[in-house]
């Protein structure tokens, strides 16, 4: 019997020394509280710690000084569900760094310093449900098709980021969308913001504290005036005024019907001139023939 007792305990130590090793695969100076979490926030990091295990699932590296993720992270990291990178110093998303991350259902970059979302950087990103994006301060521009692909995602927060506008397009592709947040940007209530206005007033239930957060500065003298102080009729003018495009296609169907008219007339004048010879022509011919 002691034989087998002492192989079940030399078993057990192997297994215990191989959970320690396996433990120890955890970055230097950051906890990792379970299997699957490694937890790096606060620790003044100016870049991604070397060493996270590859089947880590949640990666929390808030709150600290890390300048960009390289663009194959999320195809090193193919399991992560939630990441957090909040409070950091990103200033941009490398195309294509999302792409590929079919399993991440959390996203933060909240509190960063990111410019620009361009199309595309969520291609795929299909089990996506939270994405924060708030207090990037210089975020000014999210193209069209910036989340494009996100068909799961439910709460969107781009507050107090420096959007003037937005394309309505951005918010209406999004299928499950249930709560956005979009107060303490410096909207512009321009004609361009018209049609986000008309969204906002037909989705005021997505909007956690309602339209009565939100402002716009008259494109006139900057006034900022609340939300819920305009109407559809604020913006009436826009419906009236021609866009350039407008411009383009009267003054280029201007164009077109004045060279229609001109080549007209030309063929009608070569028709009489020609008809005119031609009974000219056999006028004489007739006298020639009487004669
Ligand atoms: C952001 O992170 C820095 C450390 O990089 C920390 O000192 C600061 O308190 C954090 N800010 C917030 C709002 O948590
Ligand atoms: C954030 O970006 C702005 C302009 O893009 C720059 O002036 C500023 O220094 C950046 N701040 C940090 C902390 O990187
Ligand atoms: C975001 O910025 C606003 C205004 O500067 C501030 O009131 C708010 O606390 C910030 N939120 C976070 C989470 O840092």
């Amino acid at each position: 019997m002691w034989p087998c007792v002492r192989w079940l305990h030399s078993l057990l130590a192997l297994l215990c020394s191989a959970v320690l090793t396996w433990g120890q695969n955890c970055p230097a100076g950051c906890l990792c509280p379970d299997p699957h979490t490694v937890d790096c926030s606060g620790r003044e990091l100016t870049r991604l710690p070397d060493s996270i295990p590859l089947d880590v699932r949640r990666l929390l590296l808030s709150d600290n000084g890390i300048p960009w993720i390289p663009s194959d992270f999320l195809v090193l990291y193919s399991d992560l569900v939630y990441l957090d990178l909040r409070n950091n110093s990103l200033s941009q998303i490398e195309p294509g760094t999302l792409s590929t991350s079919s399993r991440l259902v959390f996203l933060d970059l909240s509190c960063n310093n990111l410019t620009e979302i361009r199309s595309g950087t969520f291609r795929d990103s299909r089990s996506l449900i939270k994405l924060r994006l708030g207090n990037n301060t210089f975020l000014s521009v999210v193209s069209k098709d910036a989340f494009l692909g996100l068909t799961s995602l439910r709460e969107l927060e781009l507050e107090w980021n420096g959007l003037s506008c937005l394309d309505v397009g951005v918010l209406s592709q999004l299928p499950s969308l249930r709560v956005v947040r979009l107060e303490g940007n410096p909207w512009v209530c321009n004609c361009r913001f018209a049609k986000l206005f008309t969204w906002l007033m037909e989705n005021r239930q997505k909007l956690p504290s309602g339209i009565e957060g939100m402002e716009c500065s008259l494109p006139t003298n900057g006034r900022r005036v609340a939300l819920n102080q305009l109407s559809k009729d604020s913006f009436r003018k826009c419906q009236e005024t021609l866009t350039l495009t407008d411009y383009l296609i009267v003054i280029f169907s201007g164009v077109a019907v004045s060279v229609a008219a001109i080549v007209a007339s030309f063929f009608l004048a070569s028709t009489v001139h020609c008809f005119q010879r031609w009974s000219k022509a056999s006028k004489a011919d007739d006298e020639e023939s009487d004669g």
